[in-house]
């Protein structure tokens, strides 16, 4: 039996409710003799700022590097709003990604069909949707130097630099590749080419890497038009290959067509089997401490780690399946719930898949 030895990071608003849920899972596992775990928990965000007076303390990144994998619920709180940006919450997941070398984020976009109708997009558009952004995660903007604010002549100036260097891109795109051997052999990168050299740079380094694999199809998209593309043909894609900037914005919107932010999982990789797992929705800090988020996010990011980190498949599937097993008897949180569905909390939709786990070993 493996021994999972975790780092639990549940951070902010409804990150420890969520989390909560996902601790609920793994014991039960444990219970049932199909894992063993060690678990470590520490702050961040928000939560680190008021104990300890830093977004994250090197004591955390000290636990979290001797850990396998790290469950991570989110980070963001207004009331750290007025601080600089080097000091607020996100740089908690932001130093993570860094110091672990986690430049590779996986965030699978997949349709419950219980939930079909709850898109705002025609269900004809987005039935069989399962597409697989993978998000370059430790470059691009959110880290290039020069940034800043500065006053010339009198004038401010709040400034940031696009830049990614040939190495940076090569080993994201290998991974966008390989994925694709393994779905449905096709790469779709996003640039901007038209207007940013970086961008130019990036899709003349992605179609050099695309030549040692014949068997993969690849197209490039601006990002404007892939921004379009998603929402009025989103099946035309398998894998979509992306910087920082823009895989952050796009997989929000892809996020919508599953009809709930609050059901997408992420995986941030570095080249190693460790792997930090977070639901890509965020704190939530106006529904936080209501027992009203959706934990499915963080339980399906929970079922990646299995695959991704510990080599479990079937664990995770069998999370997946109780969470289908649960959507179909019709019940489900307020987010995600239609007309004839019976409405339950956070604490209560949990207690329900694990019973459909249960059922299920
Ligand atoms: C995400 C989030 C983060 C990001 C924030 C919290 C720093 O929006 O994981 O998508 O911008 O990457
Ligand atoms: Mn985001």
């Amino acid at each position: 039996m493996k021994t999972l030895n975790l780092a639990i990071l549940a951070g902010d608003g409804v990150g420890s409710e969520i989390m909560s849920v996902s601790l609920d899972v793994l014991h039960f596992l444990k219970k049932a003799g199909l894992i063993d775990l060690n678990l470590q928990s520490g702050l961040v965000g928000g939560v680190s700022i008021r104990d300890c007076g830093a977004p994250i303390t090197q004591q955390t990144i000290e636990m979290v590097k001797k850990a396998d994998a790290v469950l991570f619920g989110a980070v963001g709180d207004y009331s750290f709003d007025h601080l600089p940006q080097a000091s607020r919450p996100e740089v908690a997941i932001l130093s993570l990604r860094k110091e672990l070398n986690l430049f590779a984020n996986l965030r699978p976009i997949f349709i419950f069909n219980e939930l079909i109708e709850n898109s705002t997009i025609k269900s004809e558009v987005i039935k069989e949707v399962d597409l697989m952004i993978v998000r370059e995660l430790t470059g691009d903007i959110y880290f290039g130097q020069p940034r800043g604010f500065k006053t010339e002549e009198g004038v401010r100036y709040g400034y940031n630099t696009m830049i990614y260097s040939e190495p940076e891109i090569e080993r994201i795109a290998k991974v966008a590749f390989e994925l694709a051997l393994k779905r449905g052999r096709k790469v779709t990168s996003i640039d901007k080419a038209n207007v940013l050299e970086a961008m130019q740079f990036w899709r003349d380094t992605v179609t050099n890497i695309s030549k040692s694999y014949d068997s993969v199809q690849l197209n490039h998209l601006y990002v404007d038009n892939a921004a379009m593309q998603l929402v009025c043909n989103p099946r035309q894609f398998d894998v979509m290959l992306t910087g920082n900037i823009f895989g952050d914005i796009l997989s929000d919107q892809a996020s919508m067509i599953t009809g709930s932010i609050g059901l997408l999982p992420s995986a941030s990789l570095s080249d190693s089997q460790f792997g930090l797992y977070e639901p890509i929705h965020g704190s939530a800090p106006d529904i936080a401490g209501k027992n009203l988020a959706n934990p499915i996010a963080m339980l399906m990011s929970l079922s990646m780690m299995f695959k991704y980190s510990f080599n479990l498949d079937d664990l995770g599937y069998l999370i997946e399946k109780a969470i289908r097993k649960t959507l179909n008897k019709k019940i489900g949180t307020i987010d995600i719930c239609k007309k004839g569905w019976k409405v339950c909390g956070t604490k209560e939709i949990g207690v329900e898949i694990i019973k459909d786990l249960e059922s299920l070993c």
